[in-house]
């Protein structure tokens, strides 16, 4: 876990919203608080649609997977749905719900997500902090 989330009152700050393009998605594992107190992963895609943000828990609700079948590849080709990886489920970007694929009718469990002074804050919850996959990434290649 890294100590880099900065909180705002209830919203935390993610990353800039300049970090994600326009039509991209990227993934984060933030530290969320069970009931006992314990941090456990908890992994979300945010895709940014102009000077929206979008949010979702990375788990698609066919198979429990993760979306992403390679790190930040949340999006369909086109850039205009959100795809799983596993078995090309497609969701809308706005609502989550699958508009095709063999989970149509489910939906994407939301993550309230504002844009905040130019920051892309996660809100509604109590996180433990968060964990940036790249940096870890990067941090592992670096060691
Ligand atoms: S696990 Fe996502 S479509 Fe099957």
């Amino acid at each position: 876990m890294t100590e880099t989330a900065e909180t705002t009152g209830q919203a935390y700050v993610i990353c800039e919203l300049n970090d994600i393009p326009s039509r991209r998605a990227r993934g984060f594992t933030l530290l969320r608080l069970d009931d006992d107190g314990r941090e456990v992963p908890w992994p979300i895609v945010v895709v940014r649609w102009g000077r929206q943000a979008f949010g979702y828990v990375n788990r698609c609700p066919h198979d429990g997977v993760n979306l992403d079948w390679e790190r930040d590849q949340f999006l369909d080709s086109y850039g205009t749905r959100i795809m799983c990886g596993k078995h090309g489920a497609l969701f809308d970007i706005g609502t989550g719900e699958c508009i095709e694929g063999p989970c149509l009718g489910g939906k994407l469990q939301t993550v309230d997500v504002e844009v905040i002074d130019g920051d892309i804050c996660v809100t509604g919850v109590e996180l433990a902090g968060y964990e940036d996959v790249e940096d870890e990434a990067e941090k592992t290649a670096e060691d």
